[in-house]
């Protein structure tokens, strides 16, 4: 039980994921005038959270969640009671892309928010600060308001706020210990503006003032989408440029670091790769293609859609060139993946490039090993029986097989295919991976990861994204 003493105030989470856990874990931390409950409807997440084994990974996450887990940090499944005794209340659910109805495929489904905020209008004895942190579609925050008032009690105020995350996985903590900035989006009127200073002043306790940037809700719904939007713009920018490189014998991590030197374009996120995953930067696309047409901007609608358009096929040029390497054909032979997560140091496989591969590796009846230092062998299994990827369980588990480490994962395998860019793939030794391998043995990097020339060295047939190279120039 929480010790009763002299809250400065209550902070409750409503979503224990990727975003509300490790956010409210750092507010927890350095606020320790607080009181933060994480909650969640889901009983194992929560369990897992107080438990020695997280349900994320995250570097750094565990140390915080221990320093303060049960002395001002509480994960518990009690919605209603940790609504009732809170001031601010953050939003942290999850919002997917539609799978069917009205914008489905690119609008973003509120399911989730709307039921948050059912819940807090019909717990809610006193007036609350409502805190957008999900990314949502512009003007969800009007959406809220609408659903917290028309079924609030009398008398009871809701100040929404919007407050995007820009934390990215693997590097949560230091992302949250020393943000870039910090935004707060709220209406202009002195009720909204009393809120967002009383946000503002929960952040202050280690943010810079200067860094907490406040601005009206339409804004900084925007600017979380926009910064999502420009980053996964220039991932899609570089990779264009990798195909480039291919056909006409640059090299692509050459062409970064020297546009990278110009001051005004900079050397971050120039990484070409195999594709961009996660679970924002398509989504928050998708989400600004649909909001343009809705708004009949067909020209900028286009425009965003390109950024996606280019990761896939970004990911289409890589495994074809993979089969043209392998002779024009995988089928029954033996595809190694090292790496299933989207990026390293997260255990998380949303739109995870791996995912696309293994799907066409399995439709050209390949026998795919799968290595992922972080991820679960269930949630392989369960993202490759997805409808869309393949026919079902049965079908994975003829296809698929998940290894505990990446030498046994390449034991006779035809190619290597790096898929996520953990440091331990670096440290391997390939001169005995080499030996345990079929020849001619291939490495694809997708992640521009390993040395090439000292592979090659060894006796390996290696190609990388954005590398030219004489056997498959042009594909
Ligand atoms: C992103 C944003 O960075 C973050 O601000 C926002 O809050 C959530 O979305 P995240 O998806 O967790 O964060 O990771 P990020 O580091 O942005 O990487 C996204 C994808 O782009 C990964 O698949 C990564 O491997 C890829 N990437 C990134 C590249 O291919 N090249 C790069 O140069 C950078
Ligand atoms: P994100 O990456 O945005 O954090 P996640 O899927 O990791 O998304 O986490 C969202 C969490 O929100 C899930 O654990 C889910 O169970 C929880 N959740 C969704 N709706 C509600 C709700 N109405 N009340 C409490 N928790 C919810």
């Amino acid at each position: 039980m929480a010790p009763e003493k002299n809250w400065k105030g209550k902070i409750c989470c409503i979503g224990a994921g990727y975003v509300g856990g490790p956010t409210c874990s750092v507010i927890a931390i350095k606020c320790p005038d607080y009181k933060v409950s994480i909650v969640d409807v889901n009983p194992h997440r929560i369990a897992a959270w107080n438990s020695d084994d997280l349900p994320i990974y995250e570097p750094g996450l565990d140390d915080v969640v221990k320093a303060c887990r049960n002395r001002n940090l509480f994960f518990t499944t009690d919605v209603d009671g940790a609504i009732v005794e809170s001031d601010i209340i953050f939003v942290s659910v999850n919002t997917p892309t539609k799978k069917h109805g009205l914008g489905s495929g690119m609008a973003a489904d509120l399911t989730y928010i709307e039921s948050a905020c059912r819940r807090i209008a019909q717990v809610a004895t006193s007036s609350k600060i409502v805190v957008e942190k999900s990314t949502v579609p512009c003007r969800t925050a009007e959406s809220m308001r609408a659903i917290l008032e028309a079924n609030s009690r009398n008398g009871i105020r809701f100040d929404i706020l919007s407050n995007p995350e820009f934390l990215a996985e693997g590097t949560a903590i230091t992302d949250l210990f020393g943000p870039d900035r910090v935004l707060i989006g709220s209406l202009q009127t002195p009720e909204g503006l009393a809120a967002q200073k009383a946000l503002a002043d929960v952040y202050a306790h280690w943010v810079p003032r200067d860094r907490i940037i406040t601005m009206n809700l339409w804004s900084s719904e925007l600017s979380k989408l926009a910064a999502n939007a420009l980053l996964a713009q220039r991932i899609s920018s570089i990779n264009s440029l990798s195909a480039l490189c291919e056909a006409t014998g640059a090299d692509v991590d050459e062409v970064a670091f020297a546009v990278g030197k110009d001051s005004r374009i900079g050397p971050k996120f120039l990484k070409a790769s195999v594709a961009f995953g996660g679970s924002c930067f398509q989504k928050d696309i998708l989400n600004l293609v649909y909001l343009c047409e809705s708004l009949h901007l067909k020209e900028v609608a286009e425009y965003w859609r390109q950024v996606v358009v280019i990761n896939e096929y970004q990911k289409q040029r890589f495994v074809r060139r993979i089969v043209h390497a392998l002779f024009d054909t995988v089928t029954s032979k033996k595809i190694c993946l090292l790496g299933f997560a989207f990026k390293k140091n997260t255990g998380d496989t949303r739109e995870s490039a791996a995912i696309g591969l293994a799907k066409y590796f399995m439709d050209e009846d390949a026998n795919v090993h799968i290595y992922d230092p972080k991820v679960t062998d269930e949630q392989i299994l369960m993202d490759l029986s997805e409808p869309g990827i393949s026919s079902g369980i049965e079908e994975v588990k003829k296809k698929i097989t998940i290894f505990k480490d990446a030498y046994s994962a390449a034991e006779d395998a035809d190619a290597l295919v790096i898929c996520t860019e953990w440091d331990e793939f670096k440290a391997l030794d390939y001169q005995t991976i080499y030996q345990a391998m079929k020849k001619p043995a291939f490495i694809f990097d997708g992640r521009l990861l390993l040395d090439a020339s000292e592979l090659r060295k060894i006796g390996f047939k290696v190609e990388t994204i954005g590398k030219p190279s004489p056997a498959t120039r042009g594909y």
